[in-house]
């Protein structure tokens, strides 16, 4: 059954689990994700982004994701529209029956332009006011991702080399935070807390904490009704960086966000959490290796098939760390 963002949240607030949202744009990724929270009996957010919707076309997209819930009537699925950059996008995703919205303000509608708070505040606002009166819920974001690693903010999040933060300039502030979500009332807040977007996170293994999770406690204690986002959250199998680069990949050693870290997230309200890179490395992974060890397949099923576990394992392996299996 379809369910909004704030009654999946609120749940898992009252029962001290977090949620991964996983991003979909075809079916093998939504095969993946449902089946793996069946097995586990968890509740699912899927989320699609801009992205999602230039690859599949948002009437697939739509149709995919009803697909899935008429398969799986009992899992509960929340339908998030992920970095919404506009409200007139956001508005387009609820007619299109996303049960939740994220209207991202801390950009321009370019999506890479850092934008001014008031702006965030204004177009949060509008969008909120809109999602809640079609019971439909809101995520907002306050702050500027980035790897606390060189204090320098990822380029995918819209700031350049030239754009050199220092720890404190990169992390979301409390008071705002607040401030934020009471002129906004969204349901949750992505907040910047050292996560940055896709692969490359940090350049050597983790050792010691990689992300404020001082900051985290900090926040929660500030705005202890809204739940905590996080972006930017895949770990990076490094099982499947081996076998992408065995079987003819070329990707750099990185490192993700550790496991460890997003399960003290949890602890302290952090809530829903974005992972999309993970389960392109596992299906990418997959599918070198089937296709170097089977030279003469050239059906897609099969290599699919071996995209769809793979993605399957990362799911059914975020579902039982965050604690969410056991609660659909
Ligand atoms: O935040 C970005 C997500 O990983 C979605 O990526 O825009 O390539 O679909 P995308
Ligand atoms: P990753 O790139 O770490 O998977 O993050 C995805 C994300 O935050 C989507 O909004
Ligand atoms: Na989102
Ligand atoms: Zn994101």
């Amino acid at each position: 059954a379809l369910i909004s963002l704030r009654q999946l949240l609120d749940h898992a607030a009252t029962n001290g689990y977090g949620v991964p949202a996983f991003n979909v744009n075809n079916m093998e990724q939504i095969r993946a994700i449902m089946e793996a929270a069946v097995e586990t009996d968890s509740p699912v957010i899927l989320q699609s982004s801009a992205g999602a919707r230039k690859y599949a076309g948002s009437t697939f997209l739509r149709h995919l994701i009803q697909a899935a819930i008429e398969e799986w009537p009992s899992t509960p699925v929340c339908l998030h529209l992920d970095h919404g950059a506009s409200p007139g996008l956001c508005v387009q995703a609820i007619q299109n029956g996303f049960s939740s919205v994220m209207m991202d303000g801390s950009l321009m509608e370019d999506s890479s332009t850092p934008s001014s708070y008031e702006y965030n505040v204004a177009v949060t606002r509008k969008v909120a006011d809109m999602a809640h009166a079609c019971g439909v819920s809101v995520e907002g974001e306050l702050g500027v991702l980035g790897s606390l690693e060189t204090a320098t903010a990822g380029k995918e999040d819209g700031v350049g080399a030239e754009g050199k933060l220092s720890r404190e300039q990169m992390l979301t502030d409390p008071d705002q935070a607040a401030d934020f979500v009471a002129k906004t009332h969204v349901d949750a807040l992505a907040i910047a807390i050292g996560t940055s977007h896709g692969a490359y996170k940090f350049s050597s293994p983790p050792s010691g904490e990689v992300l404020s999770i001082d900051r985290v406690k900090e926040i929660h204690a500030r705005i202890p009704d809204t739940h905590l986002v996080m972006h930017g959250s895949s770990s990076v199998p490094q099982e499947w960086l081996k076998i992408i680069n065995e079987y003819g990949g070329d990707l750099g050693q990185t490192y993700g966000v550790p496991v460890t870290e997003i399960q003290e997230g949890i602890k302290h309200g952090v809530r829903k959490v974005n992972i999309d890179t993970d389960l392109r490395l596992a299906a990418t992974g997959a599918v070198r290796k089937h296709l170097v060890e089977n030279p003469g397949n050239f059906d897609p099923r099969k290599f699919l098939t071996e995209a769809t576990k793979a993605m399957k394992e990362v799911c059914r392996s975020r579902f039982l760390a965050f604690g969410s299996a056991g609660w659909a």
